[in-house]
Order: structure tokens, then C-alpha cells, then sequence
């Protein structure tokens, strides 16, 4: 199914990414411990290969949202569908995206989150799609930059599928059928 898509990031170029993060946050937060709070489901594959990149103390918690819309398009209204676990006071948070589009998401995440007093609440995404922004919104940590195009893979999906190729490509409709 993937040979009919373009690949826009390979699995190489992933890692490589993947690793730059983690050398960032190990560095950032030297001598301190961190909670990685993943946003499910797109974010999984890119919250465990990050973990092994990051030479800290760090636990793992995770969060899911659902944003109403069609399959490619969210829209406004973002819900909370299951909360973190741990209490988040005064921890240095750092959630963990797939993708940073509109800023919806993460606006209503952030709103969320500051309200429990963390003592740090950082963003990292592994794309950033920085022409689609409705909110004035950025990543702390951003793996890349990409056009306005929609892509699948390595956790990100259309209509829940793809989520398992193990490059982001371009979705094209010809692989769905
Ligand atoms: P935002 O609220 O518009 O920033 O959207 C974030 C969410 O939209 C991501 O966590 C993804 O689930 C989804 N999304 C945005 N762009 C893409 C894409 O190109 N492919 C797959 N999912 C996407
Ligand atoms: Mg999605």
C-alpha cells in the first residue's frame, strides 16, 4: 500500500530527526526528570523511539483528544477523551505530538495542562505545518518542516489507516481503495 505513495520523510531521516530531538531535550533539562505526555494515537511510535533517545529520568504518561471534522480537516471543537494519569504539579511536562497544524489542538491542551501547575510545559512534534496555523502557537522542539500537504505514517493516519508504515508519505487516494 505505501509503494503507490511519495515518501516525503524516510525512516532514515526520521531517526536522524527523532535523535537531534532527543539530544536537544536531553541536554535542556540536564540533572532534571521529565514526564513525555503523549497525544493519542498519532504520537505513539514517535513517543517511543524519542524516550530512547533521551538520556534522563523521565516517565511516560499519555492523553487522547478527538477533533470533529472530516477525515483530513479538524475543526474547532476539541475534546478530551482520556486525561492524563499523573498528577502534573510542578513536573516539567513535555507533551508529545505527532503534528502541529492549526494549533487547536494544542491551544486546548495547553489551557488544560497550565491549569495543573507544571513546573515546565514544553511542545515537541515531529512536523510542524506551519502555513495552516489558526493560532498563534509554536513547538518548543519540531523534528521538520513541512509543506501543506497531508501525510500518513510513522503514527499519523487517514481515517485511523497507515498509521504502521514506517515512512511518512504523502497520502494519495489511490493507496485508500
Ligand atoms: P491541529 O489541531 O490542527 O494542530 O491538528 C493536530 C492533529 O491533526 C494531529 O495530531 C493529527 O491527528 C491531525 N493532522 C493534522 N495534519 C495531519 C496530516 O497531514 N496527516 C495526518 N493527521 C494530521
Ligand atoms: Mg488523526
Amino acid at each position: 500500500m505505501q509503494s503507490k505513495m511519495e515518501v516525503l520523510i524516510s525512516r532514515e531521516q526520521i531517526a536522524d530527526g527523532v535523535a537531534r530531538i532527543g539530544q536537544e531535550i536531553t541536554r535542556d533539562y540536564a540533572g532534571e526528570s521529565v514526564i513525555l505526555l503523549g497525544v493519542l494515537r498519532g504520537a505513539c511510535l514517535f513517543l517511543a523511539d524519542l524516550a530512547r533517545q533521551i538520556e534522563l529520568d523521565a516517565t511516560f504518561d499519555f492523553i487522547a483528544v478527538r477533533s470533529y471534522g472530516t477525515k483530513k480537516e479538524s475543526v474547532g471543537e476539541v475534546q478530551l477523551i482520556k486525561d492524563a494519569t499523573d498528577p502534573l504539579e510542578n513536573k516539567n511536562v513535555i507533551l508529545v505530538e505527532d503534528i502541529l497544524d492549526t494549533g487547536l489542538t494544542f491551544t486546548f491542551l495547553r489551557k488544560l495542562l497550565l491549569a495543573r501547575r507544571p513546573r515546565t510545559l514544553k511542545l515537541a512534534a515531529l512536523l510542524d505545518k506551519p502555513s495552516r496555523r489558526q493560532m498563534p502557537v509554536e513547538a518548543d522542539y519540531v523534528g521538520f518542516k513541512i509543506p501543506d500537504k497531508f501525510v500518513v505514517g510513522y503514527g499519523l493516519d487517514y481515517a485511523e489507516r497507515f498509521r504502521n508504515l514506517p515512512d511518512i508519505c504523502v497520502f494519495s487516494e489511490d493507496a485508500g481503495k
